[in-house]
């Protein structure tokens, strides 16, 4: 295997709060190894497009605290494409990039896979979403910074729910997975949390109205797992129509769960990421996601981290039934 001499670093997907800590951590660990760096712009479009330029460490001074990608970020359908890949492979080959750095959830890194699979390239991925979906590591960067603007948010919420002693349904994002909604659920002292992990056992929101909505209290809230069909609009209009004594609001949160400041454990996450990709890298492993588990660095081949069946603790669910009465 030909020496690496130029690391490449894109985003894409989701943008996720930590990514720019993430990018930070890869420019400055490879140029302290003796690596060159290029940033892609633009997700995958920008490796298609062609849009890479030379990184130094000046270009990630004062980020690790910033939101969102200062490297834009992208859904790129044409890097879907057998055809795609291949004009994003010329370009990386004639840039000199011979390892990839890809930050990103469950989309991205399957492109990573795929380009990996179809050329000879190094590709290594961080996993950087806030739906915490990715299997292998314990958590995704961007995951515990949105569950803190969640608990922020609902905290507000809860003000005028007690004031008005109504039931409200917080809409939260996560797409096909509950972690957001469980953990935010909890920590925010929610009544009951709807999530997709539960949805094919119960009708969630009978089991939830049979336990005594309002046993003891006169408002509450509701946190739901965003869904196309089952949101919380959806559960909403089902209270307003079988159970009409109630008053009931809706509340999505909607993209402002994945801007602000990075938390600190985000920063922190981010940067070992960041470190061990390097290190990865430099110990010729190819084709992995860079993980935290049990508080220890960890590489996971792509093709598990990508699973869709990250395991969900079914005691958290427990955990908020006892506390929520
Ligand atoms: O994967 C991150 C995420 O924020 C999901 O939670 C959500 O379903 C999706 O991205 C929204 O994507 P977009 O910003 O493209 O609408």
């Amino acid at each position: 295997m030909a020496k690496i001499k130029t690391i490449g670093i894109l985003t894409s997907g989701g943008d996720a709060p930590g990514m720019n800590a993430a990018i930070r951590a890869v420019t400055r660990a490879g140029i302290y190894n003796g690596f060159d760096i290029k940033a892609v712009y633009r997700g995958y479009d920008g490796l298609i497009t062609n849009d890479i330029r030379p990184f130094t460490t000046e270009n990630v001074s004062g980020i690790i605290g910033q939101g969102g990608t200062i490297l834009k970020t992208a859904r790129s359908k044409e890097f879907a494409t057998e055809e795609g890949r291949k004009k994003a492979y010329d370009n990386l080959v004639a840039a000199g990039i011979d390892a990839l750095v890809v930050i990103g959830g469950n989309g991205s890194l399957t492109g990573a896979m795929k380009i990996a699979q179809e050329f000879d390239i190094c590709c290594i991925g961080l996993p950087g979403t806030i739906d915490n979906d990715l299997y292998g590591t314990d958590n995704t960067i961007g995951y515990d910074t949105t569950m803190n603007t969640i608990v922020e948010c609902v905290d507000r919420i809860r003000d005028t729910a007690q004031s008005h002693e109504r039931i409200f349904f917080v809409e939260v994002m996560g797409r096909d997975a509950g972690f957001l909604a469980q953990n935010s659920a909890i920590a925010s002292g929610a009544e009951a949390a709807i999530i997709p992990e539960d949805s094919t056992d119960v009708d969630q929101l009978a089991r939830f109205m049979e336990r005594g909505i309002r046993k003891s209290k006169r408002s509450c809230i509701v946190i739901v797992s965003e869904s196309p069909k089952c949101g919380a609009m959806y559960y909403a209009d089902r209270v307003r129509k079988e159970f009409p004594d109630y008053d009931v609001r809706v509340s999505i949160l909607g993209h402002l769960q994945r801007g602000g400041r990075p938390s600190a454990r985000d920063r922190i996450l981010a940067s070992r990421t960041g470190v061990g990709a390097v290190e990865a890298i430099m110990q010729g492993q190819r084709n992995i996601m860079v993980g935290v588990r049990n508080n220890e660095v960890v590489y996971v081949p792509l093709s598990e981290a990508i699973r869709s069946d990250k395991p969900f603790d079914r005691k958290l669910i427990k955990v908020l039934d006892e506390l929520s009465i």
